[in-house]
This record gives C-alpha cells, structure tokens and sequence, in this order.
C-alpha cells in the first residue's frame, strides 16, 4: 500500500545540497504495521514526512495506493497549549467542517477510549506527559484515519506508561484496521509495535536492513523467547551507526 523506492532526499544550506537520506527502498502492506528505527539525525523525521507527503523526495518515489485519510502525530505532539484537550483533540474535525454535534460525540467518545474522561476542559500544560500524548493520539485518531503516522509517539515516558500506550495503540490500530507507521528509537517499542522494522543507518540514512517481525502486537510477545532475540538482532544491526558525518 505505501511504496519508496529510490528515494533520495536532500536539504541545502550554507549554499550546499547536505544528504539526509540515500535509496531508501521498501515497501508497506496495507493494514499492517512498520516501525523505523535508526540513530538520532539520520533523517527518520524526513522519512516520514516523505511518507507523509509533507516532503517530497529529490529523486526517487513515493506511492501510497488510493486516497487515504491520514493522521500525524508530530514528534513534540504539536498541541495547541491554549486549546483546551476537547479542543486539541476535535481540532482536525472543525478544519473538515464536520457538525458540532457529531464533533461532541466522537471527543465525548475519545477521551473515554484514552482514560481523559474528565479533563475535555483543561489545557494541555496542565496535564502529565503521557496524558498529553494521549491527547495527541486521540487527536490523530479523531479523523478516522486509515494510516496513521507517528514520530516518537511515547518518548519521554516511564517503561510501564510506555508499555500500556504501546498496547492501547496496538488495540485501536487492530480495531479499526489502520495502517501504522511509527519512527521509533526504542529498540524493543520497535519490535512489539512493528509488523515490520525498517533499519537505518547513522546520517545520511540509508536502509540497513528490513526486519520482518510478524509476531508483532501478540499477546505476551514481550515476554517470548523470540521477543529478546529479535531485540538482540536489532542491537547487533545498530551497534556499529552512530550519528553518521556531516557532508
Ligand atoms: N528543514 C530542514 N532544513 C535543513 N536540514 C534539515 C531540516 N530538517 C532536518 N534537517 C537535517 O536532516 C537530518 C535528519 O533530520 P531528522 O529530523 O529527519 O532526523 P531524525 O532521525 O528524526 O532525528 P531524531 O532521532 O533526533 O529525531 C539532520 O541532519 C538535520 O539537521
Ligand atoms: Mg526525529
């Protein structure tokens, strides 16, 4: 369903054209999940607003099959501190011009499915890290998108926070059939979210290796003889990247 192949993406400053990302290849099944992994710098952000179509490749291409709807999920969350959750979380609805009543209802709803009950009418600087990812989860959600792009979703938060949002984004994702692709540096957020890892190297990225990983989002996986050994293997893969030169 989303296809790069050959892409290549620059940026220039100080009057030279500076390598981000060199060839990137690989290939997304439609409903499934895949996670990118790499250093930090090595352009995963870029990849995905490639993905996204917010960028657009040098040389190269992008597919994505149809006309899907999408949502994005920003590294830094993108909240609008001075919109309240319900807000925050209705935002991409009122840009689409959907009826208020209908908008109560699906943030009514939402709020609930993210354990927010209560808190529509507070901001987002008055709510704890992982409440305001979830805000930011139940925003991209709200637009029923058939793909779902996030950047670093649940960074900065303790392991067991961490573990139960990676099984409600597992939940939801399966629920209602949605495409995920998740830019991750957590080796083992990597291996539980992603039906197939896309490794890169350290700047300027290039894909390493693509880990096919279908035990993904099992029940218990993280616990599994196969689990660790997977975490193992990604280690081994990402040992010798470190942030790639500057050219
Ligand atoms: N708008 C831009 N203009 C110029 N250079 C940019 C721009 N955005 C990113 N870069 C450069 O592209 C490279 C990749 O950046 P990107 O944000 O994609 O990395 P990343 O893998 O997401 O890093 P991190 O893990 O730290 O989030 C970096 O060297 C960065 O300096
Ligand atoms: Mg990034």
């Amino acid at each position: 369903m989303i296809t790069a192949q050959s892409a290549n993406l620059s940026f220039s400053h100080g009057g030279a054209d500076h390598p981000v990302l060199r060839e990137i290849s690989f290939q997304i099944e439609a409903e499934s999940s895949c996670a990118i992994i790499g250093p930090s710098g090595c352009g995963k952000t870029s990849l995905l607003f490639l993905l996204a179509g917010l960028l657009q490749p040098d040389s190269g291409t992008i597919t994505i099959a149809g006309q899907p709807r999408s949502g994005t999920i920003l590294q830094n969350f993108g909240l609008f501190p001075w919109k309240t959750v319900y807000q925050n979380i209705g935002l991409g609805l009122v840009l689409k011009g959907v009826e208020k009543k209908r908008i109560q209802q699906k943030v009514e709803q939402l709020l609930i499915e993210m354990g927010l009950t209560g808190f529509g009418a507070h901001y987002p600087g008055q709510l704890s890290g992982g409440m305001q990812q979830r805000v930011a989860i139940a925003r991209a959600l709200a637009v029923e998108p058939q793909i779902l792009f996030m950047d670093e979703p649940l960074s900065s938060l303790d392991a067991l926070t961490r573990e139960r949002l990676q099984n409600l984004i597992q939940e939801i994702r399966l629920k209602k059939n949605i495409t995920m692709v998740l830019v991750t540096h957590a080796i083992e957020e990597a291996v539980f979210l992603g039906r197939r890892i896309i490794v890169l190297s350290g700047r300027p990225g290039r894909v390493l290796r693509i880990v096919d990983n279908p035990q993904a989002g099992s029940a218990d996986y993280r616990q599994s003889d196969i689990f660790f050994h997977r975490c193992v293997e990604l280690r081994e893969i990402l040992k010798g990247e470190d942030y790639g030169q500057e050219t």
